[in-house]
């Protein structure tokens, strides 16, 4: 038979596919695994927004949409975007796709010619680097560490900068790390961008999660700005939403019409009953984003207090998101390893803790703990990791 194609080929296989089986074996033989892999929030959806997907399938509301989303979901999106992040949207400006990742895939798709350059910074959320890869461009990795807050700067991001550079690419809040831009360092990274010429692509999929500061889009800062940025976001993490596959970007009006046409040959519209549930979810009680935000806050100070105890660790407190992602350079000389991805075999083999090593992310020498988990759950992961350790 002949070969399949390179472009699949070249693809990765997931860095954290094997340790992920690893898990779900343990946890299937009935193994005491505490699981801080997770990428999603551990709350069902609000019950009004179950209520409004049972009556949209009773009201039949079960055939095609628009290929960019129902009208009435993208006034919603419109209006939150108003609402929240003071920025005027006009619905031929938005295109709602099956969840974030769909929304990023397709926009890559159609911003990026062969060999065009997008600035993405490590640690990085997995997908990134894969879909630009996909759309023929090529990312280009910006390193930040903890001593960095995981912050890019414009003099950074200035030694990576060359002719075929066409995207910044944006994560605030971020995941893996939960830092998040200020409106001042957003200012900055702008005029850079500006200065350049560049297309921003501003993933803002955490901003109902945030902890101290308040979420700024970049869009909004400048109508300079507004006019190449494209705000991604989507249901999943603010609505306890994953399974529902509803996310959407908003942008230029003339991207947008492309970006559909691309979407309505590849998925059509993201699925009409979850539309009409991201409706009900956008219009409806804000007052269940608010009760988890507070719960994962809780857990935040749990883990982040425990963690930062434990000899071997850096960490530093997310801001935003609901990962805390910890530099464990110490654990890894301790147990007379040579990679995080051996400490994170061993944490799971030896203390039941599932977590992801910080080389997924494209930084080695760190752990992610997503703390979508109880708060008995994060006591007895420290407990654990104490006795290992203290
Ligand atoms: C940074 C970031 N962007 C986008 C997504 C995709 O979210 P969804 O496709 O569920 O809307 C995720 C999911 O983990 C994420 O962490």
């Amino acid at each position: 038979m002949k070969e399949i194609s390179q472009r699949i080929l070249s693809i990765p296989p997931s860095p954290t596919g094997t340790l992920n089986a690893r898990t779900q074996e343990l946890i299937k033989q009935g193994k005491n695994i505490l699981n801080f892999t997770i990428g999603e929030p551990d709350f069902k959806t609000p019950l009004h927004i179950q209520e409004a997907a049972i009556m949209a399938i009773r009201e039949g509301h079960t055939r095609y949409t628009a290929n960019e989303g129902m009208m009435s979901l993208r006034k919603a999106i419109a209006t939150k975007f108003k609402a929240d992040n003071q920025l005027d949207y006009e619905t031929d400006q938005i295109v709602v796709s099956n969840g974030a990742k769909h929304s990023l895939f397709n926009l890559y798709q159609a911003l990026l010619n062969p060999g065009d350059e997008v600035i993405l910074q490590t640690p990085y959320w997995v997908s990134y680097p894969t879909m630009i890869e996909l759309a023929g461009g090529t990312p280009i990795l910006v390193p930040t560490t903890i001593d960095t807050q995981f912050k890019m700067t414009p003099q950074l991001i200035k030694n990576y900068l060359t002719p075929r550079t066409k995207v910044l690419h944006l994560n605030s809040p971020s995941n893996p790390t939960g830092m998040i831009y200020t409106q001042e360092e957003l200012e900055e990274l702008g005029k850079l961008a500006i200065e350049h010429d560049l297309w921003i692509v501003s993933d803002e999929i955490y901003e109902k999660l945030i902890y101290e500061e308040r979420h700024v889009s970049i869009a909004s800062l400048d109508p300079q700005l507004y006019e190449r940025t494209i705000t991604v976001n989507g249901m999943s993490k603010a609505y306890a939403m994953t399974g529902w596959r509803v996310g959407y970007m908003a942008g230029d009006a003339a991207l947008m019409k492309k970006v559909t046409s691309f979407q309505s040959h590849t998925t059509s519209n993201a699925s009409s009953v979850s539309q009409m549930a991201a409706l009900a979810a956008l219009t409806g009680d804000q007052g269940p984003v608010e009760e988890m935000r507070q719960q994962f806050y809780n857990r935040r100070e749990l883990m982040t207090k425990g963690l930062a105890a434990i000899p071997g660790t850096r960490v530093m407190k997310p801001n935003g998101a609901f990962y805390l992602f910890i530099e464990v350079k110490g654990w890894i000389e301790k147990l007379e390893l040579q990679h995080d991805l051996q400490l994170a075999e061993s944490l799971l083999y030896e203390c039941g803790i599932a977590v992801v090593p910080g080389s997924a992310f494209g930084l080695e020498g760190y752990l992610r703990f997503s703390f979508a988990n109880s708060e008995e759950e994060i006591q007895q992961a420290i407990e654990r990791l104490s006795l290992k350790f203290c």
